[in-house]
């Protein structure tokens, strides 16, 4: 693929790059997105499934609908476009990943500079005592467990509608994307607040942003670059790019 002028300038010469993700970087792993054709939300209901009053009322269906998404996590795995992203790291000072997704797989894929900001679907914790479980704590258990220290009810540790992010870790991906000279936004309808100020904030200092995507988005006429295709193909072709140029 032959990239415009100013995108070439910016990889050639940037230090710091920021890589915002959502559920479309892991559809080629298997995982379904959220939105558009055969997205989750388009068969279940996140209000009965993510959110914390939906958990209180039914708390057993709500365990058990995230037992079988991390069963499907644990049979998964990192696809090229995640093994792409861990790639930059090779060839920049500063790499940052800040997701959406609850997965796990940036990490599984060798990033190490990842900020989860809707959690992550590996642990659990207590909603009285706060006490964090890994998820093999309770990996055999069908129904909603109790906090085997004080009683109290096990949840996700995940982000549901109406709660807000983990503590700091927007403020900190703030940061980054005032620092950055690229933010690439990668797989994300970006119709979720307040994630979706992360790129915005990028915009409004100065980096250069490209967009990677199926489809457009709400988001798309505000980039500097919008490139159409699968995640796993085009981030690959990036890194492949950046590798001719160093001649590694
Ligand atoms: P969405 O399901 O809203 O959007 C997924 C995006 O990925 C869409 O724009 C697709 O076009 C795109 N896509 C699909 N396959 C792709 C591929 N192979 N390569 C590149 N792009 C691809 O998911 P998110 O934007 O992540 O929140 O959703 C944001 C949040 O909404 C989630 O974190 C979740 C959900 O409710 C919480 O659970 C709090």
């Amino acid at each position: 693929m032959n990239y415009p002028e100013p995108f070439i300038n910016r990889l050639q010469n940037a230090d710091n790059i920021l890589i915002f993700t959502g559920a479309g970087i892991s559809a080629e792993s298997g995982i379904d997105t959220f939105r558009g054709k055969g997205g989750l939300w388009n068969k279940m209901k996140p209000e009965e499934l993510a959110s914390f009053d939906g958990f209180m009322k039914n708390p057993n269906l709500v365990w058990e609908w995230y037992q079988y998404r991390r069963q499907i996590v644990h049979e998964t795995s990192p696809n090229s476009g995640h093994y792409a992203i861990a790639e930059f790291e090779k060839y920049y000072n500063s790499v940052s990943v800040v997701t959406q997704n609850v997965d796990n797989l940036h990490n599984r894929a060798g990033s190490t500079n990842v900020l989860e900001l809707h959690g992550n679907i590996e642990r659990n914790f207590c909603i009285d005592c706060n006490t964090f479980f890994g998820v093999e704590d309770f990996q055999s258990v069908s129904e909603a467990p109790k906090c085997p220290k004080c009683s109290g009810m096990i949840r996700p540790d995940v982000v549901w509608f109406g709660e807000s992010l983990p503590q700091g870790v927007f403020e900190k991906a703030e940061a980054l994307a005032r620092e950055s000279d690229i933010c690439f936004i990668v797989g994300t309808s970006a119709v979720v607040y307040p994630a979706a100020y992360i790129p915005v904030t990028a915009k409004e200092f100065g980096a250069y942003i490209v967009e990677i995507n199926v489809e457009q988005t709400e988001i798309t006429r505000s980039v500097d670059l919008s490139l159409i295709g699968k995640a796993g193909e085009l981030l690959p072709e990036i890194i492949k790019k950046i590798k001719e140029w160093r001649g590694s």
